[in-house]
């Protein structure tokens, strides 16, 4: 396993780490993994080095960090020896994220993110969170009632680093450079979704990371499971897997051409589907780890097996060229307008 510095920070997180939105009962059709199964999936990681662990007040509303903070204890784990990261915004109540009441138990006001800490670390049974990220953009708060109460949680000592998952380009710069202005802590990272399959990031949230020196954390590397194979135009909806019944993330067309490539390359180099597409992700400077998803020890024993992969920039081309995005302005114009930037010579 090899250990990246987290974006500007003086941090270590292992290149995978383990997501646990599978752990719990109660998350539409994903929660499938009880305590007993969770305490292998978390033991096994990790043996493999896994260092860093991915969780959120919302999945299966709680149960998730229960289940990951109760496995932490019996596995006797070091607080030391690993990086916890969780979300505030759509909360743990039903009622409020299926907008039937709770009105407040939602959102990122400063009431909704102060509550939800002090549950988060109850639920987990520690004393401060890692990352504390925000889960998504809320229409009702703004950048700076989130960034304030996000900076007290910091002051306070509950949170040591503060992330962003969800958000576009134009409100994360602007979240950036609010902080810097105001002083206040700022995002060291970004969670996004990012696969083969699913390359919006590259137009300009990639972009943004490496220029601000983020730390870029791709969730669904499989497309919820989708670039494993299991999935074919023939047959759209396997059973007892997770797609068949929440189309999440959305796919296009492309994708089934795309398991097509992917299955010529992995036959070639005798891989699975989903460790080629892992390795995919794992190829890239600009993916600090990628966030694993399993509800079976086969699954993630398959997926902890990408970071052997190394691919060549055939392969790699290969891969790329079935989804790659169309190219937008202006970044059309960038290009057609510095081809003669960098060839410059002093
Ligand atoms: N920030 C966000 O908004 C956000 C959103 C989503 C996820 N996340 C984070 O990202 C993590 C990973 O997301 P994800 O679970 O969607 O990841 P994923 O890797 O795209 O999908 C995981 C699912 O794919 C199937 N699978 C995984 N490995 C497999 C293998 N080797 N062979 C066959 N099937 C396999 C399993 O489902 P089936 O067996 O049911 O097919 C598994 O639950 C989450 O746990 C969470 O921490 C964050």
């Amino acid at each position: 396993m090899k250990y990246k510095k987290f974006g500007k920070t003086a941090l270590k997180v292992s290149q995978l780490c383990l997501g646990t939105m599978t752990f719990g009962s109660n998350f539409y059709n994903i929660g499938a993994v009880n305590e007993e199964l969770a305490l292998e999936l978390v033991k096994k990681a990790v043996n493999a080095g896994v260092n860093f662990f991915d969780t959120a007040d919302v999945y299966s509303f709680g149960e998730s960090e229960t289940i990951l903070g109760n496995v932490i204890k019996k596995l006797g784990l070091n607080r030391h020896e690993i990086v916890i990261a969780t979300k505030v915004r759509s909360g743990s109540s039903i009622k409020a994220f299926e907008n039937k009441g709770d009105i407040n138990n939602i959102g990122l006001s400063r009431k909704h993110i102060f509550e939800s800490i002090d549950a988060s670390l109850k639920r987990l049974q520690i004393d401060y969170i890692d990352l504390y990220q925000i889960h998504g953009w809320d229409i009702l708060a703004s950048i700076e009632e989130t960034l304030d109460a996000l900076n007290d949680l910091v002051k306070m000592g509950k949170v040591l680093y503060i992330g962003c998952s969800n958000w576009s380009a134009r409100h994360l710069i602007k979240a950036l450079y609010l902080s810097k202005a105001k002083n206040l802590a700022e995002f060291v990272s970004l969670q996004a979704y990012y696969s083969l399959a699913g390359r919006d990031v590259e137009h300009e949230l990639l972009p943004l990371c490496k220029e601000e020196n983020l730390a870029f954390l791709p969730w669904s590397p499989l497309s919820g499971g989708f670039l494993t194979g299991k999935y074919t135009k023939e047959n759209s909806k396997p059973q007892n897997a997770r797609r068949s019944d929440f189309n999440f993330p959305p796919i296009d067309e492309r994708a089934y051409d795309l398991i097509e490539t992917l299955d010529d390359i992995a036959k070639q180099k005798g891989l699975s589907i989903a460790q080629l597409s892992l390795a995919w992700l794992l190829s890239k400077k600009e993916v600090t780890s990628v966030i694993i998803g399993a509800n079976k020890i086969t699954q993630l024993e398959d997926n902890l097996n990408s970071i052997n992969i190394k691919l060549n920039d055939d392969e790699i081309n290969a891969l790329e060229s079935v989804t790659r995005p169309k190219t937008l302005y202006p970044q059309w114009m960038y290009d057609r307008q510095n081809q003669n930037r960098d060839t410059f010579e002093y």
